[in-house]
Parts: structure tokens; C-alpha cells; sequence
């Protein structure tokens, strides 16, 4: 189960509309780098690839790849501005480390905090496929 916070829907359907004749759906993955191995990517998505399920959060679609969903399991995704801007805010349960923004997070424990453009050394590829 993946949770969308209100702000997070709002936030994401204002972005997609400013794509003219785009479902309302979204891509959730994961991509190596940030300040520990992961950091999530939401993209807009007009057609679901074979490896994906359609999560149901309300009336908002979100693909995930089916590899990635234990590790993505209770995740929560709201949006919220701050004087340095707005973003989205990722609650991942199944990290065992996030970074300070909390757009980077480690399935394993361990790993230093490096820059934001350095991935953890190491990563677990072949967990996440
Ligand atoms: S990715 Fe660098 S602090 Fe979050």
C-alpha cells in the first residue's frame, strides 16, 4: 500500500494538467544517487509497462514496477512548501536510513551520508532488479 496525502494528489494533478491529455497517472521508481542509495522519482505516465501494477490512491493512478513494491511497501507521499520551497515528502517505512531532505534512503544500515550527487558506494542492485 502506498499512501497520497491531499497535498501530494493536489500537487500532482496540477502538474499533470499542465500536460495536456495525460491519464491521470503518475510513475513512482527508484533511481541509485542522493545521499545514500535511492531517491524516489515521480514522473507522469501515459501507458503502464508490462513489469507494472496500478496502485489505487483514490483518483489518482500510481504505476510501480512489481519488483519494487516490497520495498516501497507503506510508503507515504505528501507535498509541502517551506520558505525554501515546495517539494514532495517521502515517508518510506521499509528504509533503514533517509537522508536529511528525505528524498535519498538506504535499504541497509550503515552507509555515510556522502553529497547529494554521490551514490552510496556498493549499492544493492540486484535487490531492487
Ligand atoms: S538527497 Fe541529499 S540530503 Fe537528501
Amino acid at each position: 500500500m502506498i499512501n497520497l496525502r491531499p497535498a501530494a494528489v493536489q500537487e500532482l494533478k496540477r502538474l499533470l494538467r499542465a500536460q495536456p491529455g495525460q491519464p491521470p497517472q503518475v510513475r513512482l521508481h527508484l533511481q541509485l544517487g542522493g545521499c545514500l542509495e535511492w531517491t524516489y522519482q515521480l514522473r507522469s505516465a501515459d501507458v503502464a509497462l508490462e513489469s507494472e501494477v496500478m496502485v489505487d490512491c483514490g483518483d489518482l493512478g500510481v504505476l510501480v514496477a512489481n519488483p519494487l513494491l516490497p520495498y516501497l511497501q507503506g510508503l507515504t507521499i505528501d507535498f509541502s512548501e517551506d520558505l525554501m520551497g515546495g517539494g514532495f515528502r517521502f515517508v518510506n517505512p521499509q528504509a533503514a536510513q533517509t537522508c536529511g531532505c528525505g528524498n535519498s534512503f538506504s535499504l541497509t544500515a550503515g552507509h555515510l551520508s556522502g553529497d547529494c550527487q554521490t551514490p552510496a558506494a556498493d549499492p544493492p542492485r540486484a535487490a531492487i532488479g
